[in-house]
């Protein structure tokens, strides 16, 4: 429980299904399949890389959560 709300295994599955497919955006963008003209081509990788990591996060957090059966926050 997260604040009052269940965590189901329907939210594990659908940011870890939108984690994988940022990170083949990533990939694509990392290896110029899909490119951008000048800096913003960078400016796109990192803040891809940025969103990737707090997905990432938040999948292994409410793992954690289904798991352990945990309580945050009443
Ligand atoms: C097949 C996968 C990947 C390839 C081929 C790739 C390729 C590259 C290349 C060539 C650069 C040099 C800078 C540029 O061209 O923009 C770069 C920078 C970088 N990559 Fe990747 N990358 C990949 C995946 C990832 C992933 C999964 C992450 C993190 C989630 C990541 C995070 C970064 C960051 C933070 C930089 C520095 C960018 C900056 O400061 O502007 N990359 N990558």
């Amino acid at each position: 429980m997260l604040f009052g709300m269940r965590v189901t295994l329907q939210h594990l599955i659908s940011t870890g299904l939108l984690a994988l497919a940022v990170l083949a955006l990533q990939m694509l963008v990392g290896k110029r399949v899909i490119r951008f003209k000048g800096r913003t081509h960078q400016k796109v990788h990192r803040r891809l890389a940025y969103a990737l990591t707090a997905l990432a996060v938040a999948h292994g957090f409410l793992a954690l959560v289904v798991a352990y059966q945990w309580t945050i926050g009443g």
